[in-house]
């Protein structure tokens, strides 16, 4: 019969976090995907997808996927809200009491359409979906968006407080060096433990709920990483203990690179992208820019943000810097600029107020780059070869930074300290005493990060398991 021979395609859901970090890559998935002859489902909350499509060509790029579809589900906070990182655990309850049951409402009654296959929803999601709702009939998949290392962290938690290592006592505590996560013997001390973990009651709602939706993770039918063997094949493997059923694909930006024609740039962002700093780094000598940005996140005070500024003039190097509108907290403008700082801001700095980042990292007159560790920035970092210095703000940031000093050889870990004579030291040691070495490492680094995502490549061959799986899926679906 004509029917019979017909092979359904395959109908994936995708749903990130409302946060640049986490709608960046799903969106990279969700192009993948799409370029492998699935269709996607791609939900946002109507706040954040006015964003993405105020400040990004995602409207046009995805306009040549007929099958394609944006749909976008509310977050349930009133219109005003301002939805910043600083209001997660509001948004999280918002999700679990106005969220959840819509979405399951719409996965009961086929709302995405009856041919859908399976949802990918952010690993942080595992509450909205519960693992025991038998009406519920699609596979769900999990997309931790962070490090390996961060999550693996979180799985060794519980065991840490059991063990009465945790909670942290205290400042003159933060260097203790933890001698028993598996896998990561003395390479954490406290202060590399993710942010959640420096509360002195490990109670602590924030701390439970990352443990929580850390353990849960293995109720996924799969769980998704966007991280490669070669960076961290050893933790990919003891989390696979716990979730056998373990694609690790990254770096997506990678792989999508090698899938698109001339490695067209995807830009996926939530603000306007200042073009114009490529001009300015045309006019720089090779490696030498040091470029510094926190990500989409990252909130600090005035004085923090002036010795940033100090450091990065007083280190004589040239810098790019992305000075988000809203980085500094509470900025009066009535701080007085010392002239100096003008002065050599003029003659050898440029900043943006967001910029095309993966570009700006893959310019050769950037030799290196002060970042936050957010995840995205760090494996856009190892994809261009450049050393990193790390000034951690949050949450999985905290482990990234230290396995990229550590670890991976990859630069230097500031965390925790950030005054102007420390900043202006770290850029030179990176960018100068100890540039050979560093430059070295990273392009060993990156060659493994390019060949991973090629044909005969790790995540290549995972990300295509994942499709033939998700393929599979679909026609199981059709047979019953
Ligand atoms: C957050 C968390 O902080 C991070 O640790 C987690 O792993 C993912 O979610 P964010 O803080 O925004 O993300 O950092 P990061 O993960 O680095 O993502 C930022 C993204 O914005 C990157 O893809 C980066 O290329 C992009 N970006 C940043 C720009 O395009 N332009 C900029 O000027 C700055």
């Amino acid at each position: 019969m004509e029917g019979e021979s017909q092979t359904q395609i395959p109908h994936v859901l995708i749903f990130p976090l409302p946060f640049q970090g986490h709608i960046n890559p799903m969106l990279k998935l969700a192009e993948l995907l799409l370029l492998a002859g699935i269709n996607v489902t791609f939900l946002n909350t109507p706040h954040s997808h006015r964003q993405l499509t105020l400040h990004s060509d995602v409207l046009l790029r995805f306009s040549r996927f007929p099958a394609f579809r944006f749909r976008t589900i509310t977050d349930g906070l009133p219109p005003d809200h301002p939805r910043t990182f600083d209001f997660f655990p509001d948004i999280i309850a918002s999700f679990e009491t106005v969220t959840k049951p819509i979405l399951r409402d719409f996965l009961i009654s086929g709302h995405f359409g009856s041919d859908l296959t399976c949802a990918i929803l952010d690993g942080l999601f595992k509450f909205l979906v519960d693992a025991d709702d038998a009406e519920i009939k699609i596979p769900i998949f999990g997309f931790r968006l962070l490090s390996a290392c961060s999550v693996w962290t979180y799985f060794c938690v519980h065991d840490l407080i059991q063990d009465g290592q945790l909670p942290i006592r205290g400042e003159e505590d933060m260097d203790r060096v933890l001698t028993n996560v598996p896998g990561m013997e003395n390479v954490l001390r406290c202060r590399d433990l993710p942010s959640a973990c420096r509360v002195t009651d490990t109670n602590d709602s924030i701390l439970q709920f990352n443990i929580k939706q850390t353990q849960r993770s293995s109720e996924f039918h799969s769980v998704i990483f966007n991280s490669f063997e070669d960076l961290e094949g050893p933790i990919l493997e003891k989390i696979r203990t716990l979730c056998p059923n373990l694609y690790a694909i990254g770096p997506l930006h990678a792989l999508l690179k090698a899938e698109l024609p001339n490695g067209t740039e995807c830009l996926n962002n939530l603000w306007d992208v200042d073009r114009s700093c490529l001009k300015w780094l045309d006019n720089q000598p090779p490696g030498s820019v040091i470029y510094v940005s926190f990500g989409s996140i990252t909130v600090m005070g005035e004085e923090k943000f002036m010795e940033f500024w100090h450091g990065l003039v007083d280190s004589g190097r040239n810098f790019l810097w992305v000075i988000r509108p809203d980085l500094v907290r509470g900025k009066n403008g009535d701080v007085e600029i010392p002239a100096e700082l003008e002065e050599g801001t003029r003659k050898r700095g440029y900043t943006v107020g967001w910029a095309p980042q993966e570009e700006v990292l893959g310019h050769e007159a950037v030799g290196g780059f002060l970042t936050h560790s957010g995840w995205n920035s760090t494996l856009e970092s190892v994809v261009a070869g450049k050393p990193m210095i790390c000034w951690s703000y949050i949450s999985d940031q905290q482990v990234n930074s230290r396995f990229v000093s550590n670890v991976w050889k990859l630069g230097l870990d500031m965390k925790d300290v950030c005054d102007r004579g420390t900043v202006a030291k770290m850029v030179n040691e990176l960018m100068v005493d100890r540039k050979e070495e560093f430059m070295r490492s990273a392009a060993a680094m990156a060659n493994l990060a390019k060949r991973s995502a090629r044909p005969g490549g790790s995540s290549y061959a995972d990300f295509h398991r994942l499709v033939q799986d998700i393929t599979t899926l679909s026609q199981l679906k059709r047979h019953h």
